[in-house]
């Protein structure tokens, strides 16, 4: 089975108080942090940058998972890799040539991610699982933009046929996951799973996390 994991999306912590977001999140028992990057153009809104990725490597010791939701993230990797990014996720839809973006993530030592939305044909990744160009893929189950989105589940069929093809394949999930959407998610056969607001409203996370892992490892690939 491959390691399930639960990585907060600290777009749902308290801005104000970022660095304390990120240690509650690793005192809880996350896996890793999830920074949501939005540029305003491929997505209608604006987030975070690199100086954020390096507060929260900073901050914590758990692995940084950086999102570009970006039109060109060519042109932004070397800045998130120097600031202490571990995986990055590029989109199948934004504008670069995908295997030259991910070939560049992998030559700065970083693990590489395909991600792609949910109106997406899950064979336009195909071709990144086939040449093995990616460490990750990421399905997003909401329209990537903003936090506290339903889980859509159509994107389940999708998840199910990675899995297929790629048993080796880390898949993350993205957006509207808790303690009830994560069944339909790992039963799919994701073994990544991305929350924001649902664990940032919890009283207590650490037990959020455990419930969500706990439910994660029983139903992971039982749909399959
Ligand atoms: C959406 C982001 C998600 C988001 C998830 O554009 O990519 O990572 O933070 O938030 P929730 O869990 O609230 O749907
Ligand atoms: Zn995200």
């Amino acid at each position: 089975m491959p390691d399930i994991q639960i990585l907060p999306s600290i777009l749902a912590a308290d801005f104000g108080r970022l660095a304390d977001g990120c240690t509650l999140a690793e005192a809880s028992g996350a896996d890793q942090i999830h920074v949501d990057v939005m540029d305003g153009v491929f997505v209608p809104n604006i987030s975070m940058g690199p100086d954020v990725v390096r507060m929260s490597a900073k901050t914590v010791g758990i692995p940084q998972n950086v999102h570009l939701m970006v039109k060109r993230p060519q042109d932004h990797i070397a800045a998130f890799a120097r600031a202490g990014a571990d995986t990055i996720q590029i989109h199948i839809e934004s504008d670069c040539n995908i295997r030259e973006t991910l070939a560049k993530i992998r030559q700065l030592g970083k693990r590489a991610a395909i991600t792609l939305n949910p109106e997406t044909p899950v064979e336009s990744i195909f071709e990144c699982l086939e040449n093995r160009w990616v460490d990750e893929v990421l399905v997003m189950s909401v329209h990537p933009g903003f936090g506290g989105q339903a889980y859509l589940k159509y994107v389940e069929a999708k998840i199910t046929a990675i899995r297929r093809w790629a048993e080796w394949v880390d898949i993350a999930v993205d957006g509207g996951i808790d303690g009830e959407t994560v069944v339909g998610a790992a039963a799919a056969g994701a073994n990544l799973f991305i929350a924001g607001s649902y664990l940032f409203k919890q009283p207590d996370m650490k037990a959020a996390i455990a419930a969500l892992r706990k439910t994660a490892q029983e139903n992971f690939c039982s749909a399959m």
